[in-house]
């Protein structure tokens, strides 16, 4: 464990932004905090900030609702702006790649290399024929910028720029651990992302971004039942329930249905890619997380088309939470989508 306390977790997601706040002591890790904000559509475009203004406002509301005194805050990107990728170096030392990476990574990022932050992590110092297998990150630096921007504007510091993958595997580890000679896949299924993290022996061992999800059935109910965004989203959380016509009901099963159909059919090309890629790829469970988690039969039929058993992630099954400052079935209503921001708020500002 890290020195220092833990950094706020904020996640800036395309539909809405989380924020977590832990407290870790002997005792275990202790939730402080923990909120949400609803952002207009077209202020987050796939992890790319369009409205500055709207997204500072809401985490100043956010900060001052929720009495945030820790200024210190770990961020999350994900989205286009992000590359993700395993690749099989010479074997050398971690300051030997330190030293390397700008000039290795050049060729397996389809950006300049002068416009991204480059991060490598050593997955298997040894593979075979004195290779060895690394994880390399990279992340545009005007998106980061942005961030950092609209975030000092809020009166928060960044002491961590993650990745969404990463922040929810670390989120997993503290609440499932990873069972060893088992590969299973985390997957978070957001508004306009869902990222693939699949898992061997507590590593990672092949990711994947795909530039779809729940935000795709918003827009199916808008067009169908002619009503605007908020309304769409409401009916989809479960509102139509109050408006207790059945018709209305009816018809957002069925396109829930269709969009899950999309939606498990790309996550299956990505499976697909990952198994004829890789030796050794039998999956054995596959956990899901984030707020499309949610959506009426996707989590049936991806189970039914990967034929492997699909959990929901619980983000707060291993944290210790005071029922006395928290209400307890509104939390559990928000943990899909607190996953990523408690990911985040595990990090601590000295961390790599
Ligand atoms: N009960 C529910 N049923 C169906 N969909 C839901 C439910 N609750 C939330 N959602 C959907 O989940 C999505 C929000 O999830 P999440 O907070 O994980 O996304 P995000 O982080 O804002 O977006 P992204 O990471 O993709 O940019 C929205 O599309 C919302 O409509
Ligand atoms: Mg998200």
């Amino acid at each position: 464990m890290a020195s220092g306390k833990n950094a706020l977790g904020l996640d800036i997601g395309s539909s809405s932004i989380k924020v977590t706040q832990l407290k870790e002591s002997k005792k275990g890790v202790h939730l402080v905090t923990f909120d949400m904000a609803m952002l207009p559509p077209e202020a987050v475009v796939d992890g790319a900030l369009m409205s500055f203004s709207v997204v500072t406002d809401k985490i100043r509301e956010l900060i001052r609702v929720n009495r945030i005194r820790n200024k210190q805050c770990a961020l999350g990107i994900s989205g286009h702006s992000v590359i993700i990728k395993k690749i099989s170096l010479p074997e050398m030392t971690q300051d030997e790649l330190a030293d390397s990476i700008q000039w290795e990574a050049e060729q397996y990022i389809p950006f300049d290399i002068k416009d991204v932050n480059v991060d490598v992590q050593i997955l298997n110092p040894k593979t075979s024929h004195g290779q060895m297998d690394v994880l390399l990150v990279a992340a545009k630096k005007d998106v980061i910028n942005d961030y950092i921007s609209v975030v000092g504007d809020a009166g928060l510091t960044p002491v961590v720029v993650d990745v969404d993958t990463f922040s929810f595997q670390n989120m997993f580890e503290l609440n499932y651990g990873f069972p060893v000679n088992e590969t299973v896949a985390l997957i978070n299924l957001g508004a306009s992302v869902i990222n693939i993290n699949v898992i061997s022996n507590g590593m990672t061992t092949f990711t994947r971004d795909i530039s779809m999800g729940g935000s795709m059935l918003t827009e199916e109910i808008q067009k169908q039942l002619n009503v605007s965004y908020e309304e769409a989203e409401h009916y989809k959380t479960g509102g139509h329930e109050n408006v207790s016509s059945s018709a209305v009901f009816r018809e957002i099963m069925k396109l829930s249905e269709r969009v899950s159909e999309t939606l498990v059919t790309e996550i299956q090309r990505s499976f697909d890619f990952f198994a004829a890629t890789t030796v050794n790829a039998e999956l054995s469970r596959i956990f899901v997380c984030g707020g499309s988690s949610q959506v009426p039969s996707l989590t049936r039929f991806l189970e039914k088309r990967i034929e492997v058993p699909v959990e929901m992630i619980n983000p707060f099954k291993n944290v210790i939470i005071d029922s006395k400052r928290f209400d307890l079935d509104l939390l559990q209503r928000m943990a899909p989508m607190a996953a990523v921001s408690l990911g985040l708020a595990l990090r601590r500002a000295n961390d790599k």
